[in-house]
């Protein structure tokens, strides 16, 4: 790969900032990101200097700012490629607050999209998620399942994202790819990286692991009725160093010009479906944690089983998952630990 920039939006989050690490470790590229840190924090960008021994710079831009957004881009002229996975993700915060959603989540792809156009980045990936499926009738899912209606604003936000890039692009030179993760969880390896919500996490392995730590009191495990093995809803649980791999795999694949069409989607996922109370006896028998939960009500808006079938990325971006749940369970626990750590030198 050549010496060209790449911009992450959301760099400082949890799938941008592993992303970037996965970049830096595995291409020549420079990488710039633009966070305004409202789901997370700028120190996420030292733990990335940490690990790759590489300087990040970080753009604390609104991306619904236009102006600002596109003065980044004419900083930057050798931007060669975007991956933009700034947007807001909470499902339930999606149903209480759904104009906020919309409003953050399609004004940032608008304006970043305005700002490929304008200054000439044709390569373009964008976050989307499993969500735009809704409830499916037959699994794995793959990229041709018809789509069901959305259960949450949240989810709603992605099937317009990818609407609006396959009728934007249609009319320019931005060639795009769609990754569709299902449930991205875990840590890197060194345990200097993880998930870090700023707030109350909602979900289900950042909620483990704070449990277990005693920083919340108990993990309620919604629904134990569901019409699966044993009653609780049913995911596809991918570490994110896999789903990371898979934007360079993806990156790679537009600048070699191996995509057939201008708009493609990929799913990434491990291919197996586990249940909540299979990720519980993971995480326990893994970190050796006895972890307080109990069973509650079902979550609304939740699906009761979704996993994907991703031989479509096997084929054409010749990516596949190598992370089982076992080290899911163990990175994100040790990364846990150092926030501990690092909770206790400050105290
Ligand atoms: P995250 O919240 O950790 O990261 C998103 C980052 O975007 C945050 O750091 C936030 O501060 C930033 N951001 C949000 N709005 C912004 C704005 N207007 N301007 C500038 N920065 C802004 O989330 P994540 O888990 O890393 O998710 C990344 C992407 O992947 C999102 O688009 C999300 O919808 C998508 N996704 C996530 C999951 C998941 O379970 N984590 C699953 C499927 C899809
Ligand atoms: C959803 C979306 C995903 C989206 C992500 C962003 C679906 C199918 N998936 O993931 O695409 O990008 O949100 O946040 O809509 N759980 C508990 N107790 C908890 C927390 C969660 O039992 O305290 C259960 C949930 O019911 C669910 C599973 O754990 O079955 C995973 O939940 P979560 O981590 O919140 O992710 P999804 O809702 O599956």
């Amino acid at each position: 790969m050549s010496q060209n920039k790449i911009l992450v939006t959301g760099g400082c989050g949890y799938i941008g900032s592993h992303t970037i690490i996965q970049i830096i470790r595995n291409t020549d590229f420079e990488v710039i990101s633009v966070d305004n840190c409202l789901n997370s924090s700028e120190d996420t960008i030292c733990r990335i200097e940490e690990i790759t021994g590489k300087q990040v710079k970080n753009y604390n831009v609104d991306l619904r700012d236009r102006e600002k957004t596109a003065a980044i881009f004419e900083e930057n002229k050798d931007i060669t490629g975007v991956i933009h996975f700034a947007a807001l993700k909470a499902v339930g915060e999606s149903v209480e607050k759904p104009g906020w959603y919309y409003d953050n989540n399609i004004n940032s792809l608008l304006n970043i999209l305005w700002c490929c156009e304008k200054y000439d980045v044709s390569n373009f990936i964008f976050s989307s998620s499993c969500s735009l499926y809704g409830n499916v009738s037959q699994l794995p899912v793959n990229e041709e399942t018809p789509l069901m209606p959305t259960e949450s604003p949240y989810a709603h936000t992605k099937k317009i994202g990818e609407e609006i890039i396959k009728n934007i692009i249609h009319v320019n030179n931005v060639q795009t790819i769609s990754l569709r993760y299902f449930n991205p969880v875990g840590g890197d390896y060194t345990g200097k990286n993880g998930e870090n919500p700023i707030s109350r996490p909602n979900n289900l392995v950042p909620f483990i692991t704070q449990t277990a730590a005693g920083i919340l009191p108990k993990l309620t495990v919604f629904g134990n009725t569901y019409d699966t093995r044993d009653g609780s809803c049913i995911r596809d649980y991918i570490h994110v160093t896999d789903i990371s791999d898979a934007h360079v795999n993806a990156l790679q694949y537009l600048l070699d010009g191996k995509n057939e069409s201008n708009y493609e989607v990929f799913n990434l996922g491990t291919g197996n479906g586990v249940t909540v109370l299979e990720v519980i006896e993971a995480f326990e028998r893994v970190t050796k944690q006895k972890l307080n939960y109990e069973i509650g009500p079902a979550r609304p808006g939740d699906v009761a089983a979704i996993y994907s079938d991703s031989s479509k990325a096997l084929e054409k971006l010749g990516w596949k998952t190598k992370i089982g749940l076992d080290e899911m369970m163990d990175s994100a626990w040790k990364w846990q630990l150092t926030l501990n750590q690092e909770k206790e030198m400050k105290s």
